[in-house]
């Protein structure tokens, strides 16, 4: 069960120990948030913990563990690992994820093919996700086009965040996750919809190669806030 107090809630980023991976929990853990760095291995998980309390030097609700411990101790499982390991990541949560909300962070890409997508059968990285957790497990999906630079930057403004969902609560709480950091998030309806923002990531790395860039990003027009 998620508290209703949103940053009672620990975070722990499975697979954390990666770009993307540190850079939201830089994020999370200036937002106030408790923050379990997730590793295959422990020593690589305290490594990168203590690479993030020299950046942000200040006292941090920061950990590391390995993976399954990390997702164990926390609420809110964030996923941040390869699209290649995706699924024997999940197989390793399923059973200690039940109750627990996930956000999966996952780009449906292989290297060295990065500027299309990937997609599994079931349609997304995030329906793939909901197949093998189940139904007794809220998926979220979000900040497929955050790159890591930005994150590691704090460029929250020029970038926006689609929030899709098993629920319109776990949207709602992913949401939250997000405007934590400092981004514009939308609800971008459900899981089915995963589809277009993890699609759109091949998209703005082609973007990133042919403008010599390497955070493109996207602002959501025409609506007033
Ligand atoms: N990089 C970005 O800017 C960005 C932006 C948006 C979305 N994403 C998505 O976020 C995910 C992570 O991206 P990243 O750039 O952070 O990736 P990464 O640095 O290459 O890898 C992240 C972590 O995944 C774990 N990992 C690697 N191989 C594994 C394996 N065989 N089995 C289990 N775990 C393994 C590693 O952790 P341990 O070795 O510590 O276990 C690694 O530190 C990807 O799906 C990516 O598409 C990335």
């Amino acid at each position: 069960m998620i508290k209703e107090n949103l940053t009672d809630n620990k975070i722990a980023i499975i697979g954390g120990t990666g770009k993307e991976g540190k850079g939201l929990a830089i994020g999370w853990l200036n937002a106030g948030f408790e923050v379990i760095i997730g590793s295959r291995m422990l020593e690589k998980a305290n490594s990168a913990v203590h690479e993030i309390q020299l950046i942000l030097d200040k006292e941090l609700k920061l950990s590391g563990m390995v993976n399954d411990d990390a997702a164990r101790k926390a609420d809110i499982i964030v996923i941040t690992v390869p699209y290649s390991v995706h699924r024997d990541t999940l197989v390793m949560l399923k059973p200690l994820v039940a109750g627990k909300l996930v956000i999966d962070v996952t780009v449906p890409i292989m290297p060295p093919k990065v500027t299309v997508p990937n997609l599994p059968p079931e349609g997304s990285a995030g329906l793939e996700a909901r197949a093998v957790l189940g139904e007794e497990v809220e998926v979220v999906t979000a900040f497929q086009n955050i790159s890591y630079e930005k994150l590691m930057r704090n460029e929250v403004t020029d970038c926006d965040v689609l929030v899709c969902g098993s629920s319109k609560n776990a949207r709602n709480i992913g949401i939250q996750l997000v405007e934590a950091m400092g981004f514009t998030a939308w609800d971008a309806g459900p899981l089915e919809n995963s589809v277009v923002a993890e699609a759109l990531t091949s998209v703005l790395i082609g973007i990133n190669i042919r403008h010599g860039v390497t955070s493109a990003g996207i602002k959501i027009t025409g609506v007033k806030q």
